[in-house]
């Protein structure tokens, strides 16, 4: 049997990744430094962990997501958001109609080249194009290192696209392209997650999420027997990239 490709995985775990996957700091929004009145994209928008950020902060939020299950969820938690079907290389939207366009741990995701292509013919001139990626720092308290060690042993070499974010490659792609005046900007911040919620954020990893049902959920066992407490604390960090659209 064929795995499903890690890009399309988040849809078998819309609801795991709802619930076990952390909120974006405000701050990082509010860095991008747009008015409230602005029209603002949040392209591969998933469960809407951004989008409810962004109607608490904008006019008006077009949040657009290529897959049906985590569409729903959003479409139900984020009802203020415009919900459209699409993608980063063919967004539904007119040209020059967006003031700001928001990727969150969705860019490493995107055809590079032809994303921001569409990214400079939705953007008007001066509007924001801002990626964000949260990741994990630090020890989890109290320790998980156990069910990092399980993973690590399961784990097949494959080539995850956030290993050209890690790198630093992927800016190359934005060479000769309209966007410039780059900005690098960090926000720590700490989720408090229950034993559940610990569960439902690894079955929401997309490696994970994409083994075949008896191999993920057998895993996924394992990973529960190894979680003893019922509260965990996990400190995080986003990296925000904010460049305007020349
Ligand atoms: C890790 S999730 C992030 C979801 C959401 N932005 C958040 O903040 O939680 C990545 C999302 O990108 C979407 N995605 C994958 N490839 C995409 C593409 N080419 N264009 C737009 N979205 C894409 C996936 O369907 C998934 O919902």
């Amino acid at each position: 049997m064929t795995r499903t490709p890690l890009s399309r995985s988040f849809g078998r775990a819309a609801d795991r990744y709802e619930s076990g996957r952390p909120d974006w700091p405000e701050a990082a929004v509010d860095a991008v430094g747009l008015s409230a009145d602005s029209v603002v994209l949040d392209l591969g928008a998933g469960t809407g962990k951004l989008s409810r950020v962004l109607v608490s902060r904008y006019a008006r939020v077009i949040a657009v997501e290529p897959l049906e299950a985590m569409r729903a969820v959003l479409e139900a938690v984020v009802p203020d958001a415009e919900v459209l079907e699409g993608s980063a290389e063919k967004i539904p939207m007119p040209d020059h109609s967006a003031d700001g366009v928001f990727a969150g741990d969705s860019f490493h995701w995107f055809d590079k080249r032809r994303a921001l292509a569409e990214i400079a013919r939705v953007l008007r001139t001066g509007g924001a194009l801002a990626v964000f990626f949260s990741r994990p720092i630090g020890p989890t308290e109290p320790a998980i290192d156990g069910v990092h060690e399980l993973l690590e042993r399961h784990r097949r070499p494959r080539e995850h696209p956030m290993t050209r974010i890690d790198s630093g490659e992927w800016l190359e792609d934005f060479s000769g392209s309209p966007f410039d005046t780059l900005r690098e900007l960090r926000f720590p911040f700490v989720q408090e997650i229950s034993h559940p919620q610990m569960l439902d954020y690894f079955a929401s990893v997309s490696w994970i999420a994409a083994l075949e049902s008896d191999e993920r959920d057998a895993l996924l066992d394992e990973v529960g027997a190894l979680l003893l407490d019922t509260m965990y604390r996990r400190s995080w960090e986003t990296l925000a990239y904010v460049w305007r659209r020349r």
